[in-house]
């Protein structure tokens, strides 16, 4: 099977709904202090938050998802589209095959073009990052897409699941330190959906990484992804991963800072985003919502959602009395467990 089809069936199962964790992300264990007497009026709220120098609309990245053939083209141009509209970070999927098949370049390069102003992360594996720097291929990653930062994805569990997949997993935080000390953009280390526990990010941070996207469970499970691509309906790995909540919470007791931290896997309303911003975050980032929208409906549809997934973010700072971003803090959670 061609890596061009394994991505097509991967956006057919996430879009699904079939590929969700069944256990939570973690957010129903908290729950807002609704406050009466919030004294502020909606038009005064900003909700606008800073992600590594860039001034985003919302605290939302799009996270990384897809290249290579022709059909992901059209998305990522819809992505780009969107993100240079609405001031959206957002991040192309792994760079992988057009680091093995040149000719699909356009499928990623179609971001800048659309996207000039936009802040965009390129995407390598950290299996392939030892030999993109030994073939000294990390500038052609950024080059394709003039980038603003790289991420390197962490996805172990993705890969074992693979028959296909990679089995070499030494030597990862090694190559990480080599990219870090090859460029001057910021690099971000992200999971895929099953977590970056606490000691983890320490070491990431502690290496020269700028961000952890902890990338928790709860939302889009690779291993489901992969295992119902072999059309099994049960596999003992299916909701293994580290709870997004969790990740975030261990992050902050690594010492990790509001700003070295993103919140994603399984964020899919506002109150989440802003639950995961006061548990310690300091940016959200989603990929299947975004995904599904683009599915069923394209541009519009993902317009129209964002709309009003960013109306209900502000709705819900009025609620808390937060007139900026950074107001939103732990002491607005109870914890209902
Ligand atoms: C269709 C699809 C393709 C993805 N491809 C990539 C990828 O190429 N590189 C990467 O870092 N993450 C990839 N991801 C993982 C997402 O970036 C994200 O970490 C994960 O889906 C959890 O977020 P979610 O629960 O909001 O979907 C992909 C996710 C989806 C749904």
């Amino acid at each position: 099977m061609t890596i061009g089809q394994r991505k097509k069936d991967h956006v057919s199962l996430s879009v699904s709904g079939e590929a969700s964790y069944s256990k939570p992300v973690g957010f129903e264990r908290f729950d807002f202090i609704h406050n009466a007497l919030p004294e502020i009026n909606l038009d005064e709220i900003d909700p606008s938050a800073e992600f590594l120098g860039y001034r985003a609309d919302v605290p939302l990245f799009i996270s990384s998802m897809t290249g290579g053939y022709t059909e992901a083209g059209q998305v990522n141009r819809i992505i780009a589209s969107f993100c240079q509209e609405h001031q959206i970070p957002f991040g192309v999927g792994s760079q992988r095959i057009m680091l093995e098949q040149p000719e699909t370049t356009s499928s990623f390069s179609v971001v800048r073009e659309k996207a000039p102003d936009a802040f965009i992360a390129a995407n390598i594996g950290g299996c392939q990052l030892q030999e993109a720097i030994q073939r000294d291929q990390v500038n052609v990653l950024i080059d394709a897409i003039q980038a603003n930062a790289i991420i390197v994805h962490l996805n172990v569990l993705q890969e074992l699941m693979q028959p296909e997949g990679d089995r070499n997993f030494k030597g990862i935080l090694q190559a990480i330190a080599a990219l870090i000390n090859r460029t001057e953009l910021p690099v971000i280390v992200k999971e895929t959906g099953a977590g970056v526990n606490g000691e983890a990010a320490r070491k990431l941070i502690d290496a020269g990484v700028s961000v952890v996207d902890v990338a928790g469970s709860g939302g889009t499970s690779w291993a489901k992804i992969e295992n119902r691509r072999r059309h099994l309906e049960y596999h003992p790995f299916d909701e293994w991963g580290n709870s997004t909540v969790n990740c975030i919470i261990e992050a902050n007791q690594a010492g990790l800072a509001k700003n070295q931290i993103v919140a994603s896997g399984g964020v899919r309303t506002a109150v989440e985003m802003g639950k995961a911003l006061c548990l310690g975050a300091g940016f959200t980032a989603m990929a299947q919502p975004v995904i599904e929208r683009i599915h069923h409906g394209g541009y519009e549809a993902l317009e129209t959602w964002y709309k009003e997934l960013k109306h209900q973010f502000t709705v819900m700072m009025c609620l808390l009395g937060c007139r900026r971003v950074d107001d939103l803090n732990e002491g607005l959670l109870r914890n209902e467990k």
